[in-house]
């Protein structure tokens, strides 16, 4: 029943196999999504996509096309957005981007911004023949960039196990079948700590001072972001200008999905902020977590079943996403808050020593790029979690 949502029995939420090239007809978009980086540092992007033709969408054939067509296009709104920095913004996209951006984005229910499934899910293809993964497209930020992506599909591929778990443990209580659920159980623990130590690669492959004052800014949305209280024009598309939230990490149907099926429930703020990042993911992933909320509850049955070997399995699990939890704080408290607090010192000087921290942006220092308030978002998911451990029986 994998299949049914899109989910990859090999890769997950991972796109299998994604395309890195459009038809001909589309080579202007890719011209520009391929050569980001450098259109950008050299401040060439915003007159290059304002002389771009306005293509019908017409062309495109099948899912991964457009998959690939939102990735591209979502790529350069966030460089045409961003590219002068926080206190340059351009608030209007241009018809000739906007128009086939939403177009696109209707047809395959995403928002007309930058989310997970287009930079992890579908930004990836195989290097060479040993299986080793490179990005398709790229921003400003260099080796990090690259890093942040990779690191994060890493993760997202190291919870196949644990989405694989999901259904057969649930196909299982449906049957009572206490070993079924046991080994399902013990999966998903394991996918859990690799997922861990996936995450750790961030410190290897991910500067701080690079993430902090030039990545993040590209990810970040035109929702909950002071810079940018009154979101953005898509012209020839709404008469209004629109907000969408910057890229989240919870916009990963990984941990929503881990989430409902162990039965987790979350505090009314981040509920509300995590149901809403569930319309930034591909419609049948969203599908697929809410159809994990309507099936059998594991920890009912098992706090009914009074099994004490599935009740320490269950908790393995808890402790293995609380582990998990952990480390992500760990990971934010050292990109963002003790780099933002940096950024502070520097700007504070005549004569700063890094010339990236000095003029980094400083809006979302509290906030996710996704908007959210980021440490007690993540502090409350934790806890929360944690509060489903059952006691021993
Ligand atoms: N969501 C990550 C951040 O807040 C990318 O920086």
């Amino acid at each position: 029943n994998l299949e049914e949502f899109h989910v990859s029995k090999e890769w997950g939420f991972v796109l299998p196999d994604p395309l890195s090239d459009l038809p001909k007809f589309y080579q202007p978009w890719m011209d520009i999504a391929n050569n980001l980086t450098h259109l950008i540092e050299h401040h060439q992007l915003r007159c290059e996509v304002n002389n771009m033709q306005l293509l019908s969408t017409g062309f495109l054939i099948g899912h991964k096309q457009l998959r690939l067509a939102h990735m591209a296009l979502s790529f350069i709104t966030m460089g045409y957005v961003w590219q002068e920095g926080e206190y340059n913004i351009a608030k209007v996209l241009p018809k000739s981007l906007a128009v086939p951006f939403c177009e696109i984005s209707k047809i395959i229910g995403l928002p007309p911004i930058l989310v997970h499934a287009d930079c992890v899910l579908t930004n990836w293809k195989k290097k060479d023949p040993k299986k080793n993964l490179d990005i398709i497209f790229t921003l400003p930020g260099g080796d990090s960039m690259k890093g942040f992506f990779l690191v994060t599909l890493e993760v997202e591929l190291a919870a196949v196990q644990g989405i694989k778990a999901i259904s057969i443990a649930t196909e299982a209580i449906l049957n009572r079948d206490d070993d079924s659920i046991k080994t399902a159980l013990q999966d998903m623990a394991e996918s859990m700590r690799k997922m861990n130590n996936s995450l750790k690669k961030m410190d290897e492959h991910v500067d701080p001072v690079t993430f902090y004052g030039i990545i993040r800014l590209f990810f970040s949305g035109w929702m909950d972001n002071p810079a940018f209280p009154e979101g953005l024009l898509y012209e020839g598309v709404w008469d209004k200008p629109r907000h969408f939230s910057g890229g989240s990490a919870a916009q990963s149907s990984t941990l929503q999905s881990f989430d409902e099926f162990l039965g987790i429930c979350h505090n009314k703020e981040s509920a509300e902020f995590l149901h809403r990042m569930r319309d930034y993911m591909p419609p049948s992933h969203k599908a697929f977590i809410q159809t994990i909320t309507a099936g059998p509850s594991v920890r009912e049955y098992i706090v009914f079943s009074r099994n004490p070997v599935l009740c320490e399995l269950y908790n393995d699990c808890i402790a293995a996403l609380v582990v998990l939890r952990n480390y992500h704080i760990t990971v934010v408290t050292r990109y963002i808050i003790i780099t933002s607090a940096k950024a502070k010192v520097e700007k504070a000087k005549q004569n700063s020593s890094s010339q990236i921290l000095q003029n980094a942006p400083s809006a979302l220092e509290r906030r996710g790029t996704g908007g959210s308030g980021i440490m007690c978002l993540l502090k409350d998911v934790r806890d929360a979690t944690k509060k489903v451990m059952i006691e021993k029986i």
